[in-house]
């Protein structure tokens, strides 16, 4: 999208998740809490439930940031039939150059879900997205740190979060809650610098790139 004065003022984030039962859900909320936070204009957006709107509002985003409930160590069926549904726009380029970052929950404090922000994370760049990572050190893993720590699973890529499977939705982790708060800040803030970026320098195509693949 064009970047005039008004863009730079308030990046534009989408947050785009799956979540079956609620708990990746509150996690996308507070993604979106803290996006706000840092003066974006954000929607959060159900992947299962796509409108129009939707895809129009995804397209036309400064940045989004992408959720998903690890379900068999990876992103969810529904997320991945979302992504599949992304493929015209891939090889378009309609998302390319845009903001990304990317959240997760498990029923396990580990449950293989580094695997799916390295899924999230590889959906993105095969957008040509840019990814942010969650810009937070290692939290409880020493003798004085806590489940209460922010980033209490230590996690680089993006937010991990754990969620007992039989919690309700409003049972979610509070630091983790306060960590997918602060992704949602980080991102705002890291397309805000981007958006100026782009007015004083705007994006250019390598001279390699002219001979490369279109996607
Ligand atoms: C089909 C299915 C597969 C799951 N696979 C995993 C898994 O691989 N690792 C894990 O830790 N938890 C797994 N879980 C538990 C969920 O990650 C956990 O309940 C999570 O909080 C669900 O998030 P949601 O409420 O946003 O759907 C699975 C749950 C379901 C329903």
């Amino acid at each position: 999208m064009a970047h005039n004065g008004s863009d730079i003022a308030a990046p534009t984030l989408a947050i785009a998740y799956h979540s079956g039962y609620g708990h990746t859900a509150t996690l996308a909320d507070a993604v979106a809490a803290g996006a706000t936070e840092a003066g974006a204009d954000v929607t959060v957006i159900p992947v299962d439930r796509m409108s129009e709107t939707d895809w129009d509002i995804l397209d036309s985003s400064d940045g989004i940031v992408f959720g998903s409930a690890t379900y068999m160590g990876n992103v969810s069926a529904a997320f991945q039939a979302f992504a599949e549904q992304t493929g015209r726009r891939c090889i378009d380029g309609i998302w390319r150059d845009k903001v990304a970052a990317g959240f997760t929950n498990s029923g396990g404090k580990s449950g293989d879900k580094l695997n799916t922000l390295v899924s999230l994370s590889v959906f993105a760049a095969q957008h040509h997205m840019h990814w942010v990572n969650l810009g937070l050190g290692p939290g409880w893993n020493s003798s004085a740190g806590s489940e209460h720590d922010l980033n209490r699973l230590a996690f680089f890529l993006g937010a991990g979060a754990q969620t007992d499977v039989d919690a309700n939705s409003d049972q979610v982790h509070p630091a983790d809650v306060r960590t997918c708060r602060h992704l949602g800040w980080r991102v705002a803030h890291v397309t805000r610098q981007l958006n100026v970026g782009r007015a004083a320098s705007p994006a250019a195509a390598s001279p390699g790139a002219s001979s490369a693949p279109a996607h």
